[in-house]
């Protein structure tokens, strides 16, 4: 029987490390995928895998699809596909460090490192902003509706957002609380909150149909920079996209609040393919 990949549904680990990668030319994707499912337990490392792979076999996962290059009023969206999307999920950084090494040992030269990304649980579950993030996630059965497909897999979206800390700190508290639409004191969510408030541009019951992902996203830093890897996985990437095409003004116009102090590096998706025996099971690969 077909399972999801654990990771997907539990709690978000204190700490993580996303890598990203490339297909390397001419190579023997097979053996790569072969590797792969000898790294991914589905449970402390999630996996998702793109367009790439499927497109150098000449195979099909339905669903799945680039990430269009999004524009609004005065917001670009930027589309960065990769082959491979790992989350290692743990708590001491120096064995996160030391998986992403025999990962990428592993599944060298078919998959080649482009990027890797640590990242934190802050405060409880918090956004860097310091606003509370997954409050409106779906809960057992209705996560396991938003997440995963009669067959065991997911879907899921990964962007990277880099926060401009000082233009937040320039803001009242008043004006903070009508971006995110949520007040930062008590998480209470604002009657007469601005339609350009971001839980009302992504309020998931507001769409038709309706419009609910599983949201693990976690804060990022890398020097001074720091943001949040925004990270939501559906049994299919519609609700997704929804959101982002109303958060971009699209629908009405209105710009998400949110981009008055963060924007996004980058933007991919992934199909995240069930487990069977414990392993990856690979159907469109015959793996
Ligand atoms: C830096 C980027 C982002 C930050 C800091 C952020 C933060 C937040 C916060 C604080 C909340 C309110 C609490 C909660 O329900 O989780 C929230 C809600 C939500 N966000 Fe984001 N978010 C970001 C990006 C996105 C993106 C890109 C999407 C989807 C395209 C998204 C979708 C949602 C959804 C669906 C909700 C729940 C809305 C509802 O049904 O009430 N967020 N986000």
């Amino acid at each position: 029987m077909s399972t999801p990949q654990a990771g997907i549904l539990l709690p978000l680990p204190p700490l993580a490390r996303y890598l990203a990668f490339s297909l390397a030319p001419d190579s023997d994707v097979g053996a790569g995928l072969a590797a792969l499912q000898g790294v991914v337990d589905g449970e402390r490392t999630v996996a998702g895998i793109g367009l790439p792979p499927l497109t150098a076999l000449g195979k099909k996962v339905a669903g799945l699809k680039p990430f269009p290059p999004l524009s609004g009023p005065g917001v670009e969206l930027p589309s960065t596909p990769f082959a491979l999307w790992l989350w290692l999920r743990g708590d001491d950084r120096g064995e996160l460090l030391h998986r992403a090494r025999r990962i990428e040992q592993a599944l060298t030269p078919v998959f080649e490192l482009e990027e890797s990304w640590d990242a934190f649980k802050h405060d409880g579950g918090r956004d860097l902003s310091g606003y509370e993030d997954g409050t409106e996630n779906p809960k057992d059965d209705a996560a396991v509706a938003a997440a995963i497909a009669a067959d065991g897999s997911s879907f899921v979206a990964v962007q990277r957002w880099l926060h401009d800390f000082t233009r937040f700190e320039a803001m009242q508290p008043e004006e903070r609380d009508d971006c995110i639409g949520r007040r930062r004191s008590d998480n209470e969510e604002l009657d007469d909150a601005p339609a350009s408030a971001h839980v009302k541009r992504t309020a998931q019951e507001s769409f038709s149909p309706e419009a609910f992902v599983v949201r693990r996203s976690m804060p990022w830093s890398e020097g001074r920079d720091a943001g949040l890897m925004f990270v939501a996985f559906g049994h299919s990437l519609d609700a997704f996209q929804a959101q982002m095409r109303r958060m971009v003004g699209l629908e009405d116009g209105i710009v998400d609040a949110l981009f008055r102090f963060t924007r996004p590096l980058s933007g991919a998706y992934f199909w995240c393919p069930p487990m069977q025996d414990g392993k990856l099971a690979l159907a469109p690969f015959s793996l």
